[in-house]
């Protein structure tokens, strides 16, 4: 009777043991979510796409779709070549140091985008797009727009080779990932808006990012009217 109850006992915990582990990688999952592969073709010409883009702030109520946020990732930062054992992205970067970091802001939460594996990380589930308007002295169409990408620096990536000079290397390569980003998202039948005024503090805090990191730039992005 004792051996019976024991092993009832034993059997219990392990079965709860067995489903603990097994929500942890279904958690696991939940978090990390890999991008379709993105697309290095297409029938709209980068001449087309130049001369269509305009500044966009009136975005519909539809949803992107995972493999469109995908490919304005890559647009960015995405992964594009390798030199000397070095992986090199979509922008050019000052001595490939990458001093740059992406994030989603959507109304599923707040995402970093991981670069070497084209995967998103979820940091906060919440909707923190009614935030970020605030945040950006009350420009509502952040607010509607489905998706916003905010880069953010970390100066001392370059600072440590380039010094003071580095700082303005992270705003000339914020420049080009931002323009990779309208382009494409021209070019996939979106729209977007550059977003410069907004307070670092307050963006900081909501995105609660890294002490090194600092907000440099929101791209709202959405299909448009
Ligand atoms: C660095 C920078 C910051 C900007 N910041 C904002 C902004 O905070 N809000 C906004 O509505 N537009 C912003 N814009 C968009 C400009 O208003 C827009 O680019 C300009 O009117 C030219 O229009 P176009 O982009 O349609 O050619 C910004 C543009 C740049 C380049």
């Amino acid at each position: 009777m004792n051996i019976s109850i024991r092993k009832i006992f034993l059997s219990v915990i392990f079965i709860c043991l067995c489903l603990l582990f097994k929500e942890g990688i279904v958690m696991a999952e939940k978090n990390f979510i890999t991008l379709p592969k993105p697309k290095e073709t297409s029938s709209f010409s980068l001449e087309k796409a130049i001369a269509q883009r305009r500044s966009e702030r009136t975005f519909i109520n539809k949803e992107l779709s995972l493999a469109q946020i995908g490919q304005l990732l890559w647009a960015a930062q995405g992964i594009t070549g390798e030199r000397n054992g070095f992986l090199l992205r979509a922008s050019p970067s000052a001595g490939a140091l990458y001093p740059l970091e992406l994030y989603v802001v959507s109304k599923e939460g707040l995402f970093h985008y991981l670069v070497s594996t084209h995967q998103l990380e979820l940091w906060i589930r919440e909707d923190l797009r009614q935030a970020l308007a605030q945040a950006a002295l009350g420009q509502d169409f952040i607010a509607s727009a489905p998706l916003c990408i905010v880069i953010s620096a970390v100066y001392t990536r370059l600072s440590a080779r380039y010094g003071q000079r580095g700082i303005r290397y992270a705003h000339m390569e914020a420049g080009h990932i931002a323009q990779n980003i309208h382009l494409q998202a021209v070019a996939l039948g979106l729209g977007s808006v550059p977003v410069g005024a907004f307070v670092d503090k307050k963006v900081k805090e909501l995105l609660n990012l890294p002490d090194e990191e600092e907000p440099l730039y929101i791209i709202p992005v959405g299909y448009i009217k």
